[in-house]
């Protein structure tokens, strides 16, 4: 596997595969890669004839209190890990690569992008959707997996996609778990053994709280429930626990569930913050 670090170089090496008639798959990461991303690539892989994936911790997502510098790079072993499962190129641009001097073009997406995830960390979804808007535009890829996991993150990219004319497919990949079903992130590397017992309880309160949903129950009274129920399991202090249309992240206005749905939380265990979702079929 090839490693590109500059515009050009990835311009070279796409147009080469373009020019035989090799389709590509992209995978954007942040690195710290574990088997959820090599999921991502495997579908990738699936898809298309060339695999591109990024390493690039992208600051723009990440606020000034934030754990931009302390997040995990360890960028021989994601080569590594990437090579096994079937990348033909890594592109890890330098910040100064990505966001050149005197680059000032912001994207905000609206609605998908505000409440949950947007309401606690307003930063992010204008970063992700300007790292990614520049990486589908680099990479040329005709599909792009992204992980469910960051499940409005993927309903963020699908409407800026959309809105912007991207020519690019981009497939949502489910969430790879643990034994415990603890949704894998590069976050959970933070956590202390006592924290990784409590984070492993986060999926089935969530569960637990999908089926009432499902059932017709009120989604007030069941998001406080779940609300609280992480709390009890040892949750330090919860950001919010939600259900939502899977579609697009929109309230279901009757205050139950009646088409598909997603019910979303985040929870912090001290200074780590988890975030996990799946989805509810009435
Ligand atoms: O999901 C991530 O790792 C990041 O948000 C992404 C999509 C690579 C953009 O920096």
């Amino acid at each position: 596997m090839a490693t590109v670090r500059a515009v050009p170089a990835l311009r070279t090496v796409i147009s080469a595969w373009k020019r035989q008639g090799f389709t590509i798959g992209f995978v954007p990461t942040m690195g710290a890669l574990h088997d959820g991303h090599l999921a991502l690539v495997r579908e990738a892989a699936r898809r298309a004839d060339r695999v591109v994936a990024s390493v690039f911790v992208n600051p723009a997502q990440f606020a000034a209190h934030e754990d931009l510098g302390s997040y995990p790079r360890n960028e021989a072993r994601d080569a590594e890990l990437l090579a096994g499962a079937g990348c033909a190129l890594m592109y890890a641009p330098a910040v100064e690569e990505m966001y050149p001097d005197g680059a000032t073009t912001t994207i905000s997406v609206g609605a998908p992008a505000e409440g949950l995830e947007g309401a606690f960390r307003p930063q992010m979804f204008g970063g992700v959707a300007l790292v990614v808007a520049k990486l589908l535009n680099q990479v040329q890829p005709e599909v792009a997996v992204f992980g469910e996991k960051d499940y409005q993150q993927l309903i963020v990219v699908r409407r800026m996609v959309r809105d912007l004319d991207i020519p690019t497919e981009i497939v949502g990949s489910p969430t790879i778990r643990d034994d415990h079903g603890l949704a894998l992130s590069s976050r959970n590397a933070y956590l202390s053994e006592d924290q990784l017992e409590v984070a492993r309880r986060l999926n089935g309160v969530l569960a637990g709280a999908g089926v009432e949903a499902a059932a017709g129950g009120s989604l007030p009274g069941i998001e406080a429930a779940a609300h609280e129920a992480l709390l009890r399991a040892g949750f330090s202090h919860v950001d919010y626990v939600a259900v939502r249309r899977a579609e697009d992240l929109g309230a279901f206005e009757a205050g139950a569930v009646d088409g598909p749905a997603r019910i979303l939380a985040a929870a912090w265990l001290g200074k780590t913050r988890l975030i996990d979702n799946m989805a509810i079929q009435p």
